[in-house]
């Protein structure tokens, strides 16, 4: 394998001393770039892209030709690519977000769920995993994912995308045992299917835990964050020589982060909800911090997006152990020339905190 020639992303996730603060977007390949939308144009439709190596590669390396500024490569893929690995027929509706032909509903579903077999089930995420390795041939990190059991649950309960996770909440008050089982075989699938992407090539990995922060204090220990623990004490933790940093991203986890920070990760990422200068106060001797810009101050003119940046990194202070992010995923209707402003800020404003 040929040596990184940028590795500021995996330095900074382990505190190791960096000249500038990495950067990359959650979300970075989507709908903003016109270039994705040709790319989705010729492939047919999402699943397509995700499904074919070469594509999943080709938009994957799309914002990383137009912006030299990232630090990281994340695999374009999906969450959902295990719950319809389990045969629940993942589809997706233009304009309505991801969709199930079949529900889990009753324990009878959850025990007829098989784990899929990342080589066997999930071969296509394997082969765009060492695809896009092989492209990529160390300019940057590439960034391996998964969802977590719980926010994977409940897209798996509601037949897709909820407001109000109506059904997965009455199965987890009416029949633990059953959403028990269910995040069991979940965490079983996500640990195998992250191991095989780290053995194909990932370098790091995130976990999203997209609506973990929807549950009560007690119920989010309980039904997700114990899970995600016991994913990462499964995981391959060194590869080819290099320890592989694993994040966990609880969206809306500000209220948690000290008991997130002893579930055995390296880096957590945050919300634009909590301060990042507050979160490392609290957390920042055990776990690096991943964040956390509001996306939607990319709607702004770059001189507020520029001052945005430079208040967040005043935040955060001196120092490795920043990654700099987004929040949550960059929106569609986002003007690419903003991205570059906000990418190109977080390198020029960020020497100053690093010797
Ligand atoms: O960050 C990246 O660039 C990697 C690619 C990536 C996608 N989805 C591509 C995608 C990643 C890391 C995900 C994760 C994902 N998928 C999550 C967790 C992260 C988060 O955003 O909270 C979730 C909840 C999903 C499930 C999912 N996939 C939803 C709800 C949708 C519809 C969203 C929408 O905006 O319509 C998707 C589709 C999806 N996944 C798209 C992309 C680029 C848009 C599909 C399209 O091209 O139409």
């Amino acid at each position: 394998m040929t040596a990184l020639k940028n590795d500021r992303f995996l330095r900074a996730l382990l505190k190791q001393p960096v000249d500038v603060t990495p950067v990359w977007m959650m979300r970075q390949a989507g709908r903003y770039l016109p270039e994705y939308r040709a790319s989705r144009a010729k492939a047919g439709d999402f699943m397509s892209l995700c499904m074919n190596p070469q594509f999943a590669c080709e938009v994957t390396m799309q914002p990383l030709d137009r912006y030299p500024q990232l630090d990281a490569a994340i695999l374009f893929s999906d969450i959902l690519t295990i719950p319809d690995a389990m045969g629940q027929g993942l589809y997706f509706e233009t304009g309505e977000g991801p969709r199930f032909k079949k529900v889990v509903s009753t324990l009878a579903d959850i025990e007829a769920l098989p784990i899929p077999d990342p080589q066997k089930d999930l071969g296509y995420v394997m082969d765009a995993v060492s695809t896009i390795r092989r492209e990529l041939n160390g300019r940057v990190p590439l960034i391996g994912f998964s969802g977590s059991p719980w926010t994977l649950a409940t897209y798996m309960v509601e037949g897709g995308s909820s407001k109000d996770f109506r059904k997965t909440k009455a199965m987890l008050y009416d029949n633990p045992h059953a959403m028990h089982l269910l995040l069991d075989k979940l965490a079983q699938s996500v640990t195998a299917y992250l191991n095989g992407q780290i053995l194909a090539g990932a370098q790091a990995v995130q976990i999203f835990d997209t609506w973990g922060g929807n549950l009560s204090a007690a119920a989010y220990q309980e039904f997700s964050l114990a899970y995600m623990r016991k994913i990462v004490s499964g995981l391959i933790r060194e590869h080819e020589g290099r320890q592989v940093p694993v994040i966990l991203f609880t969206k809306n986890g500000g209220l948690w982060l000290e008991s997130i920070a002893d579930a055995g990760a390296d880096a957590l990422g945050l919300d634009w909800t909590c301060d990042i200068g507050n979160a490392r106060e609290r957390v920042g001797h055990k776990v690096a911090l991943q964040g956390n810009m509001d996306p939607t101050v990319l709607y702004a003119k770059p001189e507020a997006i520029r001052a945005e940046v430079g208040r967040i990194l005043a935040s955060y202070g001196k120092g490795s152990g920043h990654v700099f992010n987004l929040g949550h995923g960059i929106t569609p209707e986002v003007d690419p020339e903003h991205a570059g402003a906000f990418l190109r800020a977080v390198h020029e404003l960020s020497a100053q905190y690093h010797d």
